[in-house]
């Protein structure tokens, strides 16, 4: 049997995304295909979905785990922030319905070479891409110690930020940096944490630069908003999220979408003329239920925001 990334909240998804009767979906974090599949074996025969990753490797399993499906699945090796582009190359208008499954697989995890995870050595890599030309071992060459801490505090809400940056610029003093484990060491020696400690001394500074490498928050953002061109009436975006950063993200963005009229209190008629664009579905942020994440522990963080796109 294949190993694949389990699909996190996956009836949840197929809830909120509501595809059965739908024409075409988008994946645009297709990884192994596991929400992709599901979509596929939950609508019409109608439903097609156009699958996106940014990641090579995950596209190509892909493509055989869906080769079932025939001509229902598209595959499309790219940026979900190129949304636009993708669809106007296929002559796509329109779509029913979007997913964004954020971060890393956990194939991606689990592959030394691809250096995304502490737990084993590897390359200091993390492109999600492997065609991008910066790693995050480029990045600890290249950026000033205000650049890097200024990642490692705000992409990795880091409270030992200076002190990280004081001991990564001495371990470079004695040559660069360009391993996992070498990383992680000068991490732990870093970072002194109560014991025991809730998360490893790394986890931080890893999130962090495997944001800043794949510009994780500045393709979401782009994506939320262009995706607004592109949803049909009553097409649902469903984002899952794996940490505060991209949580915060979303929701303030369907937040604001949903609100109408921002001219002040007392203001005789509307002059900003600002609509409602979306509609969120999901009142509370919908997380995994605890046999979820006793089965699949990796679920344990993720917090799934629907919207319905909606029309004046
Ligand atoms: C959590 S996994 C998705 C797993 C998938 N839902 C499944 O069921 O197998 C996230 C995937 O999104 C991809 N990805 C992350 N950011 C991306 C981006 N900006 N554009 C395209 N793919 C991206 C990663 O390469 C990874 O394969």
């Amino acid at each position: 049997m294949v190993d694949y990334h389990i699909p996190v909240l996956r009836e949840e998804v197929l809830h909120y995304l509501n595809a059965g009767d739908k024409h075409l979906i988008v994946d645009g974090t297709l990884g192994d295909g596991g929400h992709a599949e599901a979509i596929l074996q939950n609508s019409g025969a109608q439903c097609r979905v156009l699958g996106i990753d940014r990641d090579a490797e995950a596209l190509a399993r892909a493509r055989k785990r869906l080769a079932p499906f025939g001509e229902r699945i598209i595959l499309v090796h790219g940026n979900y922030s190129e949304i636009q582009s993708i669809l106007a190359q296929k002559n796509i208008r329109e779509i029913d319905g979007l997913l964004l499954d954020l971060g890393v697989s956990s194939r991606q995890l689990d592959t030394p070479e691809r250096g995304f995870s502490f737990t084993h050595d590897g390359p200091l890599d993390m492109r999600m891409n492997r065609e991008d030309s910066t790693t995050a071992a480029d990045l600890l060459e290249t950026l000033s110690d205000k650049e890097l801490e200024d990642i490692i505090k705000h992409y990795g809400e880091e409270r030992h930020y200076k002190k990280i940056v004081r001991f990564i610029r001495k371990a470079q003093g004695k040559g660069p940096l360009s391993t996992t484990a070498s990383l992680s060491k000068i991490l732990s020696s870093a970072v002194q944490q109560p014991r025991p400690a809730r998360i490893h001394p790394s986890t931080r500074t890893f999130q962090a630069l495997r944001i800043a490498v794949n510009r994780e928050l500045d393709h979401l953002r782009t994506t939320l908003t262009d995706s607004l061109q592109i949803l049909n009436a009553a097409a649902r975006m469903v984002v899952i999220s794996f940490h505060s950063l991209e949580d915060r993200i979303v929701k303030q963005f369907f937040h604001d979408e949903e609100k109408g009229c921002v001219c002040p209190p007392k203001t005789p008629i509307c002059i900003c003329g600002k609509t409602s664009r979306l509609k969120v579905v999901t009142r509370r942020v919908v997380t995994p239920s605890a046999e979820e994440v006793k089965a699949n522990p990796r679920a344990s963080s993720s917090k799934l925001r629907a919207a319905e796109r909606v029309y004046a």
